[in-house]
């Protein structure tokens, strides 16, 4: 038997570091590590961060130097800390991080983590501090463990690893490495696994999950439209959803997908980052505004109630009030069901922060509030089409008043209504009665009632 010791995992950034922190949980459990909600009395921490925007290295060293407090205190009393820093930006900073703060023990890049095991027991022995930043992503999956915890209700499943697509302005092929995809033989197992453990919603993760690819069990090669197909007919698996997607990635099996597969939910995260023809070509995103908007319209061909996400950058190097114009344009034209919007953060090493025609923060600053509150009304006027609706819920636990149960619609909006904690795990139709412009209330839908009693 190991001794039992405590582990506190601290995870920024995109749902693929969550996914990487349950892993980095799931490695280590064998080593006797249970997880613990703080670092004060944790034996092992580890900080998974995110490189993609802001000053993403100085919040790892401010987030470092309480943790190095933590750490001190506790060798005062005798207990020694372990501290890992994982994640975009141990692999952007490596050797410099630790020069920067030499109490770390561990520094290991988001394709690592499966050598975490060895990488604890080196920093035991040595005196010095380890770190690992290879690239080992086919090696990282065949050696991951079988998950034995519960991933919970909804889950992020990750199918694919790294980009290759180089647009200007991102950090992520420089910290994640090139794109893999993992093979259908090797998800179905883990979506079973997490089946089986009670989860009822899986969403597919890649930073290019819509360009995944990769040997099926027939020993063909599949696309995304295959894999989700074959996770449709996992027993108890109601809902499926992936994310990210580029809209160059987007074909016609995928498409009709959305129209036959029940199970795979009406909702895209498709980013497109700006309405501008100019700067999508800055950006180096290869395809047109007018593009986009043709897709959009096939999407809602093949599911007309298709709700449409995506993400907007402001303040790319050489945008203009034209540029920025055109983006207001596209955003009224597609009625986005909710967005994500930056400002344009300048990431070392990209093409895009050495532009010259760096745009003024105050213009950013501008042009980010005038979006925003267009995707505001968008999302608003979106929730706003659900009042009087019956919506199928699944419901993942209590709601916000005691008494009341929450989840989310197939469109990802969140409700809430009276019901009991029975029907957590269930799909549930509710009727709307009210709505805000980021959430929805209700009551569970009569006839729905009428049934269960009957069936009681
Ligand atoms: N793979 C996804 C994006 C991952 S990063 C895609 O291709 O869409 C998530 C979002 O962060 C991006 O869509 C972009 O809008 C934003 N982002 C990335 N780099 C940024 C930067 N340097 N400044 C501001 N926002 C950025
Ligand atoms: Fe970054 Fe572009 Fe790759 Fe998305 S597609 S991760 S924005 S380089
Ligand atoms: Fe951040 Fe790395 Fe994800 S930079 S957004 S954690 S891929």
């Amino acid at each position: 038997m190991t001794d039992p010791k405590r582990l506190h995992v601290i995870t920024w950034g995109c749902q693929m570091n969550v996914y990487d922190s349950a892993r980095m949980a799931d490695v280590l459990a064998p080593l006797g590590y249970a997880p613990t909600a703080t670092a004060d009395d944790a034996d092992m921490v580890i900080l998974n961060t995110c490189h993609i925007r802001d000053r993403a290295a100085e919040k790892v060293f401010s987030e470092l130097g309480k943790l190095r407090r933590i750490k001190d205190a506790r060798a005062e009393a005798g207990h020694r800390t372990v501290l890992a820093v994982a994640g975009c930006v141990a692999q952007a900073e490596g050797e410099a991080l630790l020069e920067r703060a030499p109490y770390v023990d561990i520094v290991l890049g988001p394709q690592t983590y499966h050598r975490l095991p060895e990488m604890v027991a080196r920093a035991a022995r040595a005196a010095g501090a380890v770190i690992e930043t290879d690239f080992a992503t086919v090696e990282k999956f065949d050696a991951l463990p079988e998950q034995a915890a519960t991933q919970g209700l909804t889950a992020f499943l990750t199918v694919q690893e790294g980009c290759d697509k180089f647009c200007s302005f991102c950090v992520v092929p420089y910290t994640r490495g090139a794109e893999m995809s993992r093979p259908a033989m090797a998800v179905l197992a883990e979506a079973r696994r997490m089946v089986a453990g009670g989860t009822r919603e899986i969403t597919l993760l890649g930073q290019n999950v819509n360009a995944w690819s990769a040997p099926g069990t027939d020993g063909s090669t599949w696309g995304l439209a295959d894999l989700v197909r074959a996770l449709a007919a996992i027993p108890n698996l109601l809902r499926i959803r992936y994310t990210t997607s580029h809209p160059r990635d987007m074909n016609d099996a995928l498409i009709a997908a959305h129209r036959d597969i029940p199970a795979l939910m009406p909702f895209l995260h498709l980013p497109i980052q700006s309405g501008s023809d100019r700067m999508l070509t800055a950006m180096n995103r290869r395809h047109t505004a007018d593009e986009y908007r043709h897709l959009v319209g096939r999407l809602r061909q093949a599911r007309p109630d298709l709700a449409l996400s995506s993400d907007f950058i402001v303040g790319h190097p050489g945008e203009t009030d034209a540029d920025h114009a055109a983006t207001m344009a596209l955003v009224r034209d597609i009625g986005f069901a909710q967005a994500y919007s930056f400002k344009y953060s300048p990431r070392p090493g990209t093409p895009a922060a050495g532009a010259p025609a760096q745009v003024p923060e105050a213009v950013k600053d501008a042009r980010l509030q005038e979006l925003q509150a267009a995707l505001r009304d968008s999302q608003a006027a979106f929730n706003a089409t659900s009042a009087g609706q019956i919506v199928s819920v699944l419901v993942t636990g209590p709601g916000r008043r005691p008494g009341q149960m929450g989840g989310r619609t197939p469109a990802l909006q969140p409700v809430h209504f009276p019901g009991s904690a029975s029907l957590i795990g269930t799909e549930v139709p509710v009727k709307i009665v009210a709505t805000t412009p980021t959430s929805l209330s209700g009551i569970l839908d009569p006839g729905f009632l009428v049934e269960e009693l009957a069936r009681a």
